[in-house]
Formats: structure tokens, sequence, C-alpha cells
């Protein structure tokens, strides 16, 4: 047995302040009556709001566009998280990153509560491209394409899958990798002596950041998720 606005917080009806609104506007019934006072202990059976029934909250994914100076962690004792910038009535949620992005790093990332979509997601024998564009030092070279199609070395002695290196311009490229290895992109245009100075994802398989502003956050349809 769980307190009544709690349950609600964690259905995803809202925030707290949000939800005790809605028990005093008189939204909430509990086994039909109207219940106004949400210290009430509830055992999450036959509550409804506006007459409609409240569940847990099903699978969901989520997109924020990260800005730079979060890490991707749930928790961080010294930094600030990305799980800070969900609007709170997403915190009840347990929602996951999946993968993660760099703390400078900026773009698209997202969140789910489906373990298994995590994993799947996740998992390199996927294969999900991602498109990433740079700011750089120096100039990608026909001999930089061509070492990323073939499948770049780390400094460290670490082999890359094959990957795209699209030059958009002077100091500006686009990159196309199936894999999510530590710092990859900014690696492996340092293997090149391409220093990169700005770094954004924009896209995560069909799923593209679009215009969803800077530091925003919106729940994927039903129809993005299983397009992921
Ligand atoms: N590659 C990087 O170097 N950083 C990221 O955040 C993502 C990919």
């Amino acid at each position: 047995m769980e307190r009544l606005d709690k349950f609600l917080c964690d259905a995803g009806i809202g925030s707290r302040s949000q939800v005790k609104g809605i028990l005093k506007a008189g939204r909430v019934t509990v086994g039909g009556s109207v219940i106004r006072d949400g210290s009430i202990k509830t055992d999450g059976k036959n509550i409804c709001l506006d007459g409609d029934p409240v569940g847990k909250k099903g699978r969901a994914v989520v997109m924020l566009n990260k800005p730079a100076g979060y890490v991707t962690a749930r928790s961080d004792d010294a930094q600030k998280t990305v799980m800070e910038l969900l609007p709170e009535e997403m915190r009840a949620w347990e929602l996951h990153p999946i993968g993660r992005l760099d703390k400078e790093t900026e773009g698209l990332l997202l969140f789910t509560n489906d373990g298994e979509l995590l994993h799947r997601l996740i998992s390199p024998k996927k294969g999900v491209q991602k498109i990433y564009y740079a700011r750089h030092e120096g100039e990608a070279t026909l001999e930089d394409i061509e070492a990323f199609r073939a499948g770049l070395t780390l400094r460290d002695g670490t082999v890359c899958l094959p990957a795209v290196l699209t030059p958009l311009g002077a100091g500006e490229s686009q990159i196309t990798v199936c894999e999510g290895k530590y710092h990859q992109v900014r690696r492996m245009m340092a293997s090149r002596g391409l220093h990169v100075t700005y770094l954004e994802r924009r896209q995560e398989g069909k799923l593209l950041l679009g215009d969803l502003p800077r530091g925003a956050v919106r729940e994927l349809s039903e129809a993005e998720i299983l397009a992921l």
C-alpha cells in the first residue's frame, strides 16, 4: 500500500504540486468515490482521473536535446547530470539514458524505462547508425575519408568498425558510426589529426533531433519507438 498522491505522481499524472491541485479539484476517484486527500493509502486498484483508469506509466521513450555541461549518468556527487533536465513529471518514470554522450557533447540523447529496449539499442550487434556534426581543427582529406571507410585503429590500438566521414566545409564534418565506444568520434577524429572542438549528435537510426530546442525533452510516439 502507498499514498495516493505518490501513486499518482509515479503514474506520470503530474508533479507533486500538480497532483495536489488535481486532487483538490475533485478529479480523482477511488472505487467510485471522489478523494481529495492525497495521504490515504491505496493498493493502486480502481483509481480514475476524470473517469479514466490510472495505472503505472507503461513503456516510455524520451528524447532530450542535451546541452553541454551535463554528464550522462543517473546520479553524480560532483557534476550536473542529464536526469536533472527531465521535467518533474518524468522523474518518476524510472528512465535510464540509452548509451551516453560526453559531458561537452550536445544533441540527441534517448531515455527509456524498458530494460529490454535499452539493451537492444546499445548492443553493438544491433549496429544502430548514429550521425554527428563536428567542428574541428584542420580539414578532412580524401585520405581521412578512406581511413574512416576502412576502419580506423585508434592511438591505443582500439579497432573501429568502418564509418563514414563527410566533410561539410573548412573545419566541419559529419560522421556516421555504428558503435558507441568511449569518446569514439573525438578519438577517431584525433587519430587523423582533426581535433574536435564541438560535437553534436543529430540522428540515431531513423530518429532525427530535428528542431527540438536545446535542453528540451519530448516523449516519442509509439510509431517512433517501433521505428527504432
Ligand atoms: N563520440 C564522442 O566522442 N563523444 C560523444 O559524446 C559521442 C560520440
